[in-house]
């Protein structure tokens, strides 16, 4: 099967002058989807999940690496071809919905095709089937301020849907929608991606979505550590992980397999061969990083404060944010 979407060795460095300086969003990360395939992106808050997204839809040119697009390099074409690229291929939800202030809801909707030159009746009657789709029909004539958090996403989702694209890169698309709504636009996103073979690359925290997918790719820090299958249970991704080892051989290991192996420290390897690596602890020469071997999965969450009590979730159910460890 081809690919729709393929991502080499991509680096994303937002540069600052501010005193804590650049921030290395993507470190060396490669992505390949298939036509027709639905991928989760899981991972913590800061983890480049949006920065990657940004990257794989030409939004935003990578500090490093190369992006196709349907077989064509990106990074390659003129302002011009790329427009029409992306037109043809990519449509975007973004976290927040994006409207278009100025235009009500039937015209935000319809501009996608009025910006491809087609006629505006039609492509209002498209417009205004979409919105019935999404259960918004009757807020057609409202302007984005005069719409709910959840309209408006209802409405950015029609706009997404209405060039037909190949591609959808969907970051958090349920992420301000009510459990109804949801998982009504969840079962359109199924309906898409079954009988129209739509391609997905969806940000998420919900096991909802995820479980949609075929698979899912742990991001930590930059990278893909860790890649699971379908029906993947967020709270618990420790249960059907397998680890990766990017390009470069760098392998992030989980705060849970850390944890397990005794924490960080100096390894030796007495046994290399294809597909095998094994690590074997320098006993006698710990380095104290942290605090090697003294290390617990943290009881709160640093973000809000959510306690896991004695759970042993991985990501925060009440955020998404992956749990840290702290020195025993
Ligand atoms: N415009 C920017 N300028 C500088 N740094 C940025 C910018 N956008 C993002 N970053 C930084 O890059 C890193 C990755 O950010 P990104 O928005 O991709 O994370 P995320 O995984 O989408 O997080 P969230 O789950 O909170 O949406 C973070 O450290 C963030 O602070
Ligand atoms: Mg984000």
């Amino acid at each position: 099967m081809e690919e729709i979407l393929r991502a080499d060795s991509l680096y994303h460095i937002y540069e600052s002058n501010a005193e804590d300086g650049n921030v290395v969003a993507l470190r060396g990360l490669s992505v390949s989807i298939r036509n027709g395939e639905a991928v989760a992106v899981v991972g913590p808050s800061g983890s480049g999940k949006s920065t990657l997204l940004k990257c794989l839809g030409a939004l935003m040119k990578p500090s490093a690496g190369s992006v196709e697009l349907a077989g064509r390099r990106v990074t390659r074409l003129t302002g011009s071809e790329l427009v029409s690229l992306r037109q043809q291929t990519v449509s975007f939800i973004f976290q927040d919905s994006n409207l278009l202030p100025h235009l009500n809801a039937l015209n935000n909707v319809a501009q996608p095709l009025l910006h491809q030159g087609e006629l505006a009746r039609p492509s209002r009657k498209k417009a205004q089937a979409l919105l019935d789709r999404l259960g918004v029909g009757d807020r057609a004539l409202g302007m984005p301020e005069q719409l709910s958090g959840g309209e408006q996403q209802r409405v950015a989702i029609a706009r997404a849907l209405i060039t037909n694209p190949k591609l959808i890169l969907a970051d958090e698309p349920t992420g301000a929608l009510d459990p109804i709504t949801s998982r009504e636009v969840l079962a359109l996103f199924k309906q898409l991606h079954k009988e129209d073979g739509v391609a997905f690359l969806l940000v998420t925290h919900s096991k909802e979505v995820a479980s949609f997918c075929q698979r899912s790719l742990e991001l930590r820090e930059g990278r893909f550590i860790a890649q699971h299958g379908g029906d993947v249970d967020i709270a618990d991704l420790s249960d059907s992980r397998e680890l990766i080892v990017d390009d470069s051989g760098t392998v992030t290991l989980p705060p849970d397999v850390l944890l397990e192996i005794g924490g960080p420290g100096r390894f030796e390897l007495p046994e290399v061969s294809r597909d095998l690596l094994h690590l074997e602890r320098v006993e006698d020469d710990r380095i104290h990083v942290g605090g090697a071997g003294t290390m617990k999965l943290s009881s709160t969450c640093p973000a809000c404060f959510h306690q896991y009590g004695d759970s042993d979730e991985q990501l925060c159910p009440e955020c998404g944010s992956s749990r840290p460890m702290i020195q025993a």
